[in-house]
């Protein structure tokens, strides 16, 4: 609904009726998540609406994982000022929305045009459906691009980013047979290598995703597209139309239901010779996805919203939580082409394919037949696949350079001169990311050895802060004890635990932690200070004070999308190892680097970011991955960061396990 907001300012207002319904998007069918009846909907809204969303929660109030609530985050917008209410992160700027309430968010979208996403902030829901595209178009006032160019025609430059004939959007999202709240929730149990299986009500890893979707849609069994490491290196051959029928289940297809058409591939239809902008958005809960183009070069437009030199490519990278728009010319002969997207780093992942479909411009119908008579696995320049050691990406979003400053005007934030980042920084944060086993046999995904908690009953931190200023100072560790790599200045941390007394660290602390302990991670900055953060991937349990019996140790580490809510940070360098200023600090690109809200810290590899602290809030500062996280985080009274990764601590015991989750958490009780 549009009508005019207070100011005059155009208004967009949406109600979003959440719903639990069976559905099959992969062809399986299980309980999703629906917004007004529909999958995974769009939101399009103008640079300088205000846009109104008001959240019913109608998910039935018993249902296992539920009494989590929800919430919405409109990933990549950076609500200022009083908006910083809105930012949906459950714990930190408002408590979850519970079953049977309703909750309004409203703000001004200042953000750029460009390819956003929103996504539940609280559970595990978006893992279940509930999360969309959320795309920002070009002002209202401002004059609209001609409609398309002519055939030939150079790819366009920066002001014509919207110049295109049409558009497609390409939701990508990793897709689970059991909900993912279920899930999850066994990551809580205790470790217990001997027990890990699916039934022992020990801790459990999610796995493998079991189908990838491509705007809601796939098909469980799509193979992998990659034969594993070391195996037979010929690419399996399989076809993509059929699917293995689960267990109990019909052979009758389709399970998809009214709500849900589900179980079919995906088609963008496109006229012979137009050009057409692809928003391609990451939203996996896990798996890091390469996105390929049978026959069709792309160039890439923008990344997270921020445009970026073109370059042509075959395939592009997509994590968790980022956007790539690109740009795509219908100049093949008219036929079917496969669009494929496979994971990077996990072996026996599957894959998942749209149809890229051709119009007859006689007929004006899509070409016959509806699939492409070549095996999608046949898709060249994908490749070699390997699992987490060296990073096999093809066109990480984090490597695209700005496009030319001077386009990019209307790009830069009220206040920010430039789009250039500052030649030095005020404060530095440096964050290893370890995996440690806590004393009750948890095992967490921390940030320098501490791992933030659900804090139940929910008081959201920025109301905390705002009544207690001195929640941070109170806890906070001297900065003495606080030290960087020597790449900067100390570290200023300000941190709280739990009951306050808890000591934090962050990061770099010297001497480290002993033991993993569970905290706040709150950092504490001023407005208006520039900040640099290291963001080291270290192996799981290095700082050795890690629970795990008589010195076993684990090396591994996996790659970790990280993402920070109200600012954009430029990303001056990645690398593998930790960072290094000795070897790395000449390195390090302080002309034109990427602007991001998305950054990929590699497996076992390092990332240096820097912004601006100029937007007053409480931001977190995590991990996309969903089961890595549900969310760690703080900030300050004046400033962002915090942290990845964080759970709920309460002791489970086998008997509750199985009577709210059924013996595997995959039995589910009945809907209705
Ligand atoms: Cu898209 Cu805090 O996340």
């Amino acid at each position: 609904m549009e009508s005019k907001a207070l100011g005059g300012d155009p208004e967009v207002s949406f109600t979003f009726n959440v719903t639990l319904a069976y559905g099959a998007p992969s062809c399986f069918a299980r309980p999703i998540v629906l917004v007004n009846g529909m999958f995974e909907p769009a939101v399009y809204i103008h640079q300088g609406d205000v846009l109104k969303i008001t959240l019913v929660n109608n998910l039935p109030a018993s249902y296992p994982g539920v009494s989590d609530g929800i919430s919405i985050h409109y990933h990549g917008l950076h609500m200022g000022g009083p908006a910083a209410w809105f930012d949906g992160a459950s714990y930190i700027s408002l408590c979850p929305i519970t079953a049977g309430s309703t909750y309004t968010y409203q703000f001004k979208v200042n953000d750029p045009p460009g390819t956003y996403l929103w996504h539940d902030h609280a559970a595990g829901f978006k893992g279940d459906g509930l999360q969309g595209p959320l795309i920002v178009r070009p002002r209202r006032a401002a004059p609209m691009p001609p409609a398309g160019l002519p055939p030939g025609a150079p790819a366009p430059s920066v002001p014509d980013l919207w110049q295109y004939d049409d558009e497609h959007i390409v939701f990508l999202s990793d897709w689970y047979h059991a909900t993912m709240n279920s899930l999850m929730f066994r990551l809580n149990m205790p470790f217990d290598a001997a027990k890990v299986t699916n039934d022992s009500g020990s801790w459990n890893w999610i796995g493998n995703p079991q189908a990838l979707l491509i705007n809601g849609r796939g098909f469980y069994g799509d193979c992998p597209l990659f034969a594993p490491a070391g195996a037979n290196p010929t690419p399996p051959v399989c076809a993509p139309t059929s699917f293995t029928v689960p267990p109990g289940r019909s052979a009758q297809q389709p399970w998809a239901s009214n709500n849900n058409p589900g179980c079919t591939h995906e088609r963008l239809v496109v006229q012979p010779g137009k050009r057409y902008r692809l928003r391609i958005i990451g939203a996996s809960t896990l798996v890091y996805m390469t996105l390929c183009f049978e026959g069709h070069n792309v160039t890439l437009l923008a990344a997270d919203a921020m445009p970026v030199a073109p370059v042509s490519t075959r395939c592009v990278d997509v994590n968790s939580g980022q956007r790539l728009d690109v740009l795509l010319t219908a100049d093949q002969p008219p036929a079917n082409y496969w669009i494929a997207v496979a994971p990077q780093y996990r072996v026996g992942s599957p894959a998942g394919y749209a149809v890229l479909s051709y119009e007859d411009p006689s007929t004006n119908a899509t070409v016959t037949p509806a699939f492409p008579t070549t095996p999608a696995p046949q898709i060249a320049a994908m490749p070699p696949w390997s699992q987490e050691a060296n990073e096999q990406v093809v066109m990480a979003p984090e490597l695209l350079v700005p496009s030319n400053g001077s386009a990019l005007a209307m790009y830069r934030r009220e206040g920010q001169p430039t789009l250039a980042p500052p030649k030095s920084a005020d404060k530095l944060v440096v964050v290893n990311l370890t995996q440690p086993l806590l004393e009750n046999g948890q095992l967490r995904w921390a940030l320098g050895n501490v791992a933030m908690p659900k804090t139940p009953p929910c008081s959201p931190l920025m109301n905390q802060l705002r009544r207690d200023p001195a929640y941070l100072t109170m806890a906070a560790v001297p900065a003495s004890t606080v030290n960087g790599t020597g790449a900067g200045p100390n570290v200023g941390i300000g941190s709280a635990g739990p009951s306050r007394s808890t000591p934090l660290y962050l990061s770099g602390v010297s001497p480290a932690p002993l033991y993993p302990s569970v905290g706040l991670n709150i950092v504490q900055l001023e407005g208006g200070q520039v900040v640099d953060v290291i963001l080291n991937n270290r192996p799981a349990n290095e700082n050795n004070g890690d629970y795990r019996p008589n010195g076993a140790t684990r090396n591994a580490t996996e790659q970790h999308p990280f993402h920070l809510h109200g600012h954009r940070f430029w990303v001056l360098g990645r690398g593998t190892g930790s960072f290094s200023p000795e070897l790395h600090g000449a390195s390090l690109n302080t002309a034109n680097p990427p602007l991001r809200d998305t950054v990929t810290v590699a497996a076992s590899g390092w990332a240096y970011l820097r912004f601006r602290a100029d937007n007053p809030g409480v931001w977190p500062f995590h991990c996309h991955i969903l089961p890595h996280i549900f969310m760690g985080q703080q900030a300050t009274s004046r400033q962002p960061l915090s942290p990845e990764k964080m759970y709920n601590f309460a002791p489970y015991t086998k008997s509750w396990l199985r009577a709210k989750w059924g013996l595997s958490g995959w039995e589910l009780p009945p809907l209705f």
